[in-house]
């Protein structure tokens, strides 16, 4: 096993994978960082989804995702909090792992949860390094751009792929006023542009941007040469992030604007919960295809030994 590399194992375990019991055949090649420049270079569009458990992960995969964000955002679609502030750094290497067990051959991103790099420069590193050794992510997200210039350049320094996150930024909702586009106006554009320069010269290998008219996303594409991703920001990018709760129809308190919905799993989930209740109450569930049958041939020595204990 020492003659391979990290990726050509993390294939092979994939394919012989002991935990299902069987051969099955994963064969996507792990893109990294490298290649999402080149993908940037080619014009060649990133997809990129959030998820937090085994079964979503393992469904992005197999679908072809290039990249899957654990996100903090899991303390609202997961968790159910009103926000993403009271997640801890416990819940996101929790659910990292999860998702590095789902989707061993894709680029994941865990979310550095507030409070895990506001301290310090050195705290920020810790962190980043947990997320590394412990569930090992291919690289961390932070958010803001200029205020965490230093937080970034000491996670790229310590030798982690650290991505930037600017413009609407969901921990900084409350002194935002809530969860707000930016960028509207010139003035309030300035910081975006100067937030994403800061991002690039910080060392950050990408950065995503959240919530800005898609002509300042055009020109933020073009004025830095790392890869430039959007949630909620438009076309004019290097490839689009979606939240699968959102996308799924799975969270239920709102709906932003930027969100296309591909399924109603609630509806969906809803539906099959009130058939199963119905099924049960009404004694059609379990059915003949349900249950274990006594072994043939010794149904009367069965009924015998019953009846032995009826006597009791
Ligand atoms: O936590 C998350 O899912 C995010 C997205 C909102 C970008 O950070």
């Amino acid at each position: 096993m020492r003659y391979f590399s990290h990726y050509s194992l993390s294939f092979v375990l994939s394919v012989y994978n002991p935990r299902w019991g069987r051969r099955v055949c994963r064969v996507a090649k792990k893109k990294g960082r490298l290649e999402f420049l080149e993908m940037k270079k080619n014009g060649e569009l990133v997809t990129w989804i959030t998820a937090y458990d085994y079964p979503t992960a393992m469904f992005a995969e197999t679908a072809g995702m290039d990249m899957i964000l654990v996100g903090d955002s899991l303390g609202m679609i997961v968790l159910g909090y009103s926000g993403t502030i009271p997640v801890t750094m416990d819940d996101c290497i929790r659910h990292c792992q999860a998702v590095r067990r789902g989707a061993p051959n894709t680029f994941i991103m865990g979310d550095m949860p507030f409070g895990s790099y506001q301290i310090s420069d050195e705290d920020a590193v810790k962190n980043a390094i947990r997320f590394f050794k412990e569930a090992e992510v291919d690289s961390v997200k932070l958010e803001g751009g200029v205020r965490v210039e230093s937080r970034i350049k000491a996670i790229a320094d310590a030798g982690v792929l650290v991505c930037g996150h600017i413009g609407l930024t969901p921990q900084s909702s409350g002194p935002m006023g809530g969860f707000k586009a930016q960028g509207l106006t010139p003035e309030s554009a300035r910081y975006v542009i100067e937030d994403a320069l800061a991002v690039e010269r910080a060392g950050a290998y990408a950065v995503l941007l959240e919530g800005i008219p898609p002509e300042l996303t055009e020109f933020i594409t073009k004025r830095l040469s790392i890869p430039v991703y959007s949630i909620g920001a438009g076309l004019p990018c290097d490839g689009q992030l979606i939240i699968c709760g959102d996308m799924l129809g799975q969270f239920q308190a709102f709906t932003p604007k930027f969100v296309k919905k591909y399924a109603n799993i609630a509806e969906i989930t809803t539906k099959a919960f009130k058939d199963y209740i119905d099924d049960v109450r009404n004694k059609r569930f379990p059915g003949e295809e349900h249950v274990y049958r006594i072994r043939k041939g010794c149904e009367a020595e069965y009924a015998a030994m019953l009846k032995e204990y009826e006597k009791l």
